[in-house]
């Protein structure tokens, strides 16, 4: 039995009078991947925020891998990596210097990981370009940065928010490749994303409309 890697119950986000979740009930478990659709302001990136423990529910549980998220540390700790929306880069650093600096952030060794970034940087299709500064590069290429970024953290839990927005059709089918090969090797992927084609390749889409989920 797959065991339950993410359990949403109930959580409420309130922005000042805008309800951005109005109650959302969600399971995943590990080696699924689960996608994330709905209308722009549905509420698909603080929905991930939530379970990235960016944002703190105004009400309900979010429990990752079995430990409750408070916010950034306990949801780090319990295994969560993201794929932000925006791609989060440092303009000013390398392409590797990016897909590196968290690694080195967790503490892996760092010969080990300068190898792990090298690795997840050509799996996305990048290998020529790994001291490019990220401003030099294309919004399609920063895009693959923050997919290896996230992909090198190997994280038993991977939050992609619409890693495939700014991707051609053969930069998309290597990122959805990737992320299915994090499911396979027991990973739980959440996706947001507007690319119906992307949405067909999880095991679950779940759609948000109005910060509620809605039978699609
Ligand atoms: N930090 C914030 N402060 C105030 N309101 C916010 C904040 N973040 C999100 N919202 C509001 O919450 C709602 C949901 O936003 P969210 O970013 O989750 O939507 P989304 O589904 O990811 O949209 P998109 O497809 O455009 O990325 C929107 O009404 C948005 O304006
Ligand atoms: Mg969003």
């Amino acid at each position: 039995m797959p065991e339950r890697a993410v359990d949403v119950e109930g959580v409420v986000v309130r922005f000042g009078s805008v309800t951005a979740l109005a109650g959302i009930d969600l399971r995943v478990r590990t080696g699924e991947v689960v996608a994330v659709v709905g209308h722009s302001g549905a509420g698909k990136t603080t929905l991930l925020s939530a379970m990235a423990g960016i944002v703190l529910p105004d009400a309900g549980t979010i429990t990752v891998l079995g430990q409750p998220i408070d916010g950034l540390r306990s949801a780090s700790s319990a295994g969560v990596a993201v794929v932000p929306q925006g791609n989060g880069l440092a303009a000013v650093l390398s392409a590797h210097e990016n897909v590196l600096m968290p690694l080195l952030a967790r503490a892996v060794e760092p010969g080990a990981a300068a190898a792990r970034a090298t690795e997840a940087l050509d799996a996305v299709g990048l290998g020529e370009i790994h001291a490019h500064l990220v401003e030099e590069l294309s919004g399609g290429q920063q895009q693959r940065v923050a997919v290896a970024r996230g992909l090198a953290l190997a994280s038993p839990v991977l939050l992609a928010d619409e890693p495939t927005s700014e991707l051609d059709h053969a930069s998309r089918a290597v990122v959805l490749t990737l992320l299915r090969a994090r499911a396979e090797a027991g990973a739980a992927v959440v996706m947001t994303t507007h690319d119906p084609e992307a949405a067909e390749a999880a095991d679950q889409v779940l759609h948000l409309d109005d910060g509620e989920l809605v039978p699609g």
